[in-house]
């Protein structure tokens, strides 16, 4: 009898929604992820920030010029300054149309993220989420603190007895990961690499960390280190597969999740 292969197959490759649907919808807006949520997805990434007031919210750049009709740093800004802008018209969803519904409004409003850990709750399927902080050291721990502050609040930081937790933490600052798993050793986290570093050859991750996050670049320049970090016991979650080239040979090499702008078209072709 052949020996069973433990390596996920195409139908067990958790595929997840980069920013949201961000190739249909505005990144990091309700609209985004209720069509990443429609479409299947296994789980939903989000980049975090804090807010001049403290508030945790899902934006990418460190500015919100390019994602909305503002101007300025998110750490400059308040929520109540973010809540007035349109993060949706760069993208061709204009909230200021005629009476827009609040509804509407909503769906291409500044998402907190105390608010997509809502929508994932009343979503009646399990969907994981991968918050990825971003920059935390100018806020010296802080990013890390609010995040851990809330997610204990929804019970996110201890998962149900038996089951694996549905959040993840990601980052490209060691020291980040290393605060989230001081302060909730169950939440895994996820290192996010953009090339491969010598003491990455070596398998040295850092402290505590589960899952590795190679950038596809890595992952084409270098197939077999997939495979060197599986041995050494990690998870691989590569990031930013949007090429069917670049899907099957993920498949091919047995990652265990795909982060993708474009869900429902990595979920056809696996088959799903
Ligand atoms: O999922 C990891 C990936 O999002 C890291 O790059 O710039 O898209 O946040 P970036
Ligand atoms: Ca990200």
């Amino acid at each position: 009898r052949p020996a069973r292969d433990s390596r996920p197959g195409p139908h067990t490759v958790s595929v997840v929604a980069h920013r949201g649907a961000s190739e249909d919808a505005p990144e990091h807006t309700l609209a985004a992820y209720r069509k990443a949520i429609e479409d299947g997805a296994d789980a939903l990434e989000c980049d975090v920030r804090l807010t001049a007031d403290g508030h945790l919210v899902c934006v990418h750049d460190r500015r919100v010029n390019r994602t909305s009709n503002g101007r300025g740093a998110v750490s400059a800004l308040e929520l109540s300054d973010l809540a007035a802008l349109d993060f949706g018209s760069w993208k061709g969803r204009a909230t200021d149309k005629e009476e827009p519904d609040r509804d509407s409004r909503d769906s291409v409003s500044v998402l907190t993220l105390e608010r997509l850990l809502e929508l994932v709750a009343d979503a009646g399927r399990r969907i994981e989420l991968a918050i990825e902080t971003k920059h935390p050291t100018r806020w010296a721990g802080q990013v890390e603190d609010r995040l851990l502050a809330l997610l204990r609040r929804y019970g996110l930081d201890t998962p149900p007895p038996g089951e694996p937790s549905p959040v993840r933490v990601m980052s490209f600052s060691a020291r980040s990961l290393h605060r989230i798993h001081s302060g909730a050793p169950a939440i895994p986290t996820v290192y996010l690499m953009q090339f491969v570093l010598p003491r990455h050859r070596d398998g040295q991750l850092p402290p505590g960390v589960r899952i590795a996050g190679p950038s596809i670049r890595i992952v084409r320049n270098h197939p077999d280190y997939v495979a060197r970090l599986q041995r050494e016991g990690h998870r691989v979650h590569v990031w930013t597969v949007d090429d069917p080239k670049d899907v099957d040979l993920c498949v091919r090499l047995g990652v265990d999740a795909l982060i993708t702008n474009r869900p429902k078209r990595v979920l056809s072709q696996l088959g799903r």
